[in-house]
């Protein structure tokens, strides 16, 4: 497999990511955490797919759990598949894994300095990563790094090289921690929050960068997000997650339209905008998510939702797939 961001992406029908029934479990005093049951999507080369939902619903251990980056067994317990090109990542030992991650698949956390080692240069850093899955020497891989900061717009990038994380401001730590995910091309981009803890205009840089760099290089993005408007701004589809589950999945205008879980609907009001345009108050939705240590049998969000029936509490709600492209999980639909 190629690795280098020029390559041609993979024809538009094959997904570049495909998971399958994902499941990751914690074992706790209060039993075993359900923190991911069940999720499936796939996602294609240049495709963004945004994934929102409260917090807790399982948004970080999910894109932890593509990454394979989980304490292992007994206190994690995992199932299912995440395809990789048609490779299992799931089932690789962490050898493998170590070879697959940051070269075909790579994250961008929340917060830069979780990513970035304090002691070592940002240069030295870069480099680290692109000696380890290219056949680089140390100069061309000294250049390489400073092609790669020019490119996330980081200026006197040959200055930047040899500065350590504290030296660099929290824009410019972000856009470092990109340069280091994108040094290997990888086929598909992990971003948990990547710009929540940026003011809004270095915010609003960062995105348009990420997304410029998606373009060109056909790479698939999962974006997971709390604003509406980096969901509406960047995303094709939005998956919206819910106590563990993908609840809804649907073109981002669907979403945003005609949601038809009363969840999703509250949800988009809760969430804030990136845009200044709405002063109102942010909705907040009411009741608690259940216990994902001791499920209910019915749908997780029946006891909160205005609309439930009593087979909703009784029962899970089985998919119902809309036009091919959008789906849900709910006995009583908007
Ligand atoms: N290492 C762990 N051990 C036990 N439980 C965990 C662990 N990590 C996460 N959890 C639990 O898994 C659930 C999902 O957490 P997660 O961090 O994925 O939520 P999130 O959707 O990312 O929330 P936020 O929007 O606040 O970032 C939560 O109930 C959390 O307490
Ligand atoms: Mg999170």
């Amino acid at each position: 497999m190629s690795t280098t961001m020029d390559a041609v992406p993979p024809p538009a029908a094959a997904p570049a990511l495909d998971v399958r029934e994902l499941r990751t479990c914690f074992a706790s005093p209060r039993g075993l955490v359900r923190a991911v049951d069940g999720v499936s999507f796939a996602l294609r080369a240049g495709e963004t797919l945004g994934i929102v939902g409260e917090s807790g619903s399982g948004k970080s251990v999910l894109a932890r759990s593509l990454m394979g980056l989980l304490p292992r067994a007994p206190y994690t317990q995992r199932s299912g598949q995440v395809l990789l090109n048609g490779r299992d990542l799931a089932g690789m030992s962490e050898k493998a894994l170590s070879r697959v991650r940051g070269r075909d698949i790579a994250m961008v956390f929340q917060d830069p300095m979780t990513s970035l080692n304090p002691v070592l240069t940002i240069g030295r850093q870069i480099v680290q990563v692109l000696r380890q899955h290219g056949e680089l020497d140390a100069r061309d891989a000294r250049d390489r790094a400073i092609e790669l900061l020019e490119q996330v717009n980081i200026p006197a990038a040959r200055k930047r090289m040899d500065e350590h994380p504290h030296q660099l401001s929290g824009g410019m730590r972000q856009r470092a921690v990109i340069a280091i995910a994108l040094a290997c091309g990888p086929r598909v981009l992990i971003a948990d929050e990547p710009t929540t803890a940026l003011d809004v205009t270095v915010q609003a840089q960062i995105l348009q960068l990420l997304r410029a760099l998606q373009q060109k290089h056909g790479m698939a993005l999962v974006l997971i997000s709390h604003n509406l408007g980096v969901v509406a701004g960047m995303c094709d589809r939005v998956a919206v997650m819910y106590a563990g589950r993908i609840v809804e999945e649907a073109p981002v205008r669907a979403v945003f339209a005609a949601p038809r879980m009363r969840y999703t609907e509250a949800l988009m009001k809760s969430m804030p905008r990136l845009d200044a345009a709405s002063h109102a108050p942010l909705h907040v939705i009411g009741g608690r998510p259940p216990n994902l240590a001791d499920p209910p049998p019915g749908c997780g969000f029946a006891p909160r939702c205005r609309a439930a029936l009593p087979q909703c509490q009784r029962e899970a709600p089985a998919v119902t797939w809309q036009s091919g492209e959008h789906r849900f999980a709910c006995w009583n639909p908007l």
